[in-house]
């Protein structure tokens, strides 16, 4: 897997250190409320499985799966939910776990249909922010790392399912996903 990385882009310590404060952030911003986090798989797990254990308030988890980019790195602009939460949405104030917001569509969509449902609150948390990249006016309520357009991979991002097991984020050399 390390051959096909150009370079490193966040690391294990940096994310480690983001994450703790931006559960700090979220544990300031949610007491009282009734923080239900739902990640947004597969992306999402690694960041999640991080951020909810630098929260130190009851937190309820679900997960939903929507399919938006067939598996290469070009958008499709389609977005289709695969897997739907197991809870209901009134009263809980969801906050939506994502990897990355890049065009913004994915999170658009999710953040339109969950509304629907009446939550008491819907808030976004992403671990990483391409915003040179964005398509719809949508902006992440709390952001991990802002990154310039280019394509990563790790702690939980993947390029064809690959990759989501590195402990970083790392940039792919071009090569490997070329004619795509
Ligand atoms: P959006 O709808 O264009 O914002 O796409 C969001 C989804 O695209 C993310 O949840 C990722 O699954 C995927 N994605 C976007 N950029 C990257 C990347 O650089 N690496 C891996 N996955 C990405
Ligand atoms: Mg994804």
């Amino acid at each position: 897997m390390l051959k096909d990385i150009k370079e490193i882009l966040i690391t294990q310590e940096q994310l480690a250190a983001r994450v703790d404060e931006m559960g700090k952030a979220i544990t300031r911003d949610y007491l009282g409320k009734n923080l239900l986090m739902v990640s947004v798989l597969k992306g999402s797990v690694v960041f999640m499985a991080d951020l909810m254990r630098a929260i130190e308030i009851p937190a309820g988890i679900d997960f939903m799966a929507v399919s938006s980019y067939g598996g290469g790195a070009k958008t499709s602009g389609v977005v289709k939910i695969v897997k739907d939460l197991d809870v209901k949405l009134e009263d809980c104030d969801l906050l939506l776990v994502e990897d990355i917001l890049d065009s913004g569509m994915t999170l658009e969509y999710l953040k339109r249909v969950l509304s629907s449902r009446a939550p008491r609150s819907i808030r976004v948390a992403a671990l990483l922010d391409k915003p040179e990249r964005r398509q719809v006016d949508i902006r992440p309520d709390y952001v991990g790392f802002a990154i310039p357009d280019e394509f990563v991979v790790g702690y939980g991002l993947d390029y064809n399912e690959k990759y989501r097991n590195l402990p970083f984020v790392g940039a792919l050399k071009p090569e490997v996903y070329a004619g795509i």
